[in-house]
């Protein structure tokens, strides 16, 4: 580890003081970049993680190029479950796709759990090259049980996951079955990434917001507060992320978790009146990032007086970066956030 190591992302996730709000960007890593589109000519996606130098390469770029306050490791949510042995595919302009979609118990209960140090001994040796190369902390991830389910049940992406919630409500038992099976490899493969040097964790639910608060109490809650109950008794901080879930904010609030990460449908207005003390991490719209400069910057500037003085702050997208997004923006954001952040401190 670097002795000008920067902690200021952690320290903000503990809502300790900070002399600028710390900055890293859902989907960091990705073909907005030049390097990444060279890497990928020559890698195909899961090939990328199976080469922990290649792996740690494009994990490091947006700390490099954008000078983020934190990098996060470059896999994806369906990697654990291709370590499985599931035929996962990445689909470019889809998502992950899954030809053999559950239906009943039966169609799961003959898979072998993860061993993570086995199964996915090459980005755990990421990890480890990264814990040794980069000057600011490590965000390992994973997928929560709701959205790994969604894309194992629907086959593939989905708009109203109403095959995902209807074998939630016909199966109630297949369903917890398949969640303790899906945190139980979460839990394994974080445990994992943070015994080899990541120093927080996000725990990506994007789609969980399809559901009701009444459904996420009763189908999900439980599975989640274990989770980041075992999480908690580990040095790492805990990250939550969902999108289009404000409704959710009362359950999550709940769950012993470090950071809430929000979207831009939710205000940090609402937040505040739920009464929620968790730091919080967004939720800039990402297609702001398409947006001339000057409107870019004026929206960054108002996340940023709103959350003036309150610590637990660390500015975010409300979701992942898309791909015609200029390399040169993002700079400028970073470089704003970090610059604008620390003349409000000062004042
Ligand atoms: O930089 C980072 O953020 C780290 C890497 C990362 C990827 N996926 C790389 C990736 C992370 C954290 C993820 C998480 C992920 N993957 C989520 C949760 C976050 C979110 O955006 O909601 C989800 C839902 C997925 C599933 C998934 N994988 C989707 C929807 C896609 C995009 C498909 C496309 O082509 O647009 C992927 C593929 C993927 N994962 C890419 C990257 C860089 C693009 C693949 C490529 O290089 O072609």
């Amino acid at each position: 580890m670097s002795i000008l190591f920067n902690d200021i992302f952690l320290r903000a996730c503990r809502k300790e003081a900070v002399p600028f709000t710390p900055v890293w960007f859902m989907r960091q890593a990705g073909r907005y970049q030049s390097e990444y589109r060279a890497i990928r000519e020559r890698y195909s996606f899961f090939e990328i993680s199976h080469h922990p130098d290649v792996c740690a390469k494009v994990t490091r770029l947006p700390v490099e190029k954008l000078g983020v306050d934190a990098a996060i490791l470059f896999a994806d949510i369906m990697t654990p479950l291709k370590a499985r042995g599931l035929k996962v595919e990445i689909v470019e302009g889809v998502g992950p796709v899954f030809n053999h979609p559950i239906r009943t118990g039966a169609d799961f209960s003959h898979w072998r759990s993860l061993d993570a140090a086995s199964d996915l001994p090459y980005v755990l040796e990421t990890v480890q090259l990264l814990h040794q190369q980069l000057n600011v902390p490590l965000i390992g991830f994973a997928g929560a049980p709701f959205t790994l389910a969604s894309y194992l049940i629907e086959g593939g992406p989905s708009k109203n996951y109403h095959r995902t919630k209807g074998f939630m409500y016909a199966h109630p038992e297949d369903w917890a079955a398949l969640m303790e099976d899906l945190a139980e490899m979460t839990l394994n493969y974080l445990h994992a990434q943070i015994r080899c040097g990541a120093q927080a964790v996000q725990v990506f639910d994007s789609w969980v917001g399809a559901l009701s608060a009444e459904d996420y109490h009763r189908y999900l809650a439980p599975t989640m507060q274990r989770i980041f109950s075992e999480l908690k008794k580990t040095h790492a901080v805990s990250l939550y992320f969902a999108a289009g879930a404000g409704h959710l904010l009362p359950e999550w609030n709940q769950l012993p978790i470090d950071v809430l990460s929000i979207d831009w449908r939710t205000s940090f207005a609402d937040f505040g009146q739920l009464g929620i003390e968790k730091a919080i991490q967004g939720n800039l719209d990402p297609s702001l990032l398409l947006a001339p400069l000057p409107m870019l910057k004026e929206r960054a500037k108002r996340l940023l007086e709103e959350r003036n003085g309150k610590p637990g702050y660390i500015f975010n997208l409300g979701h992942g970066i898309f791909p015609e997004v200029s390399e040169d923006k993002l700079l400028a954001l970073t470089q704003f956030v970090h610059a604008y952040s620390q003349q409000l401190g000062s004042q």
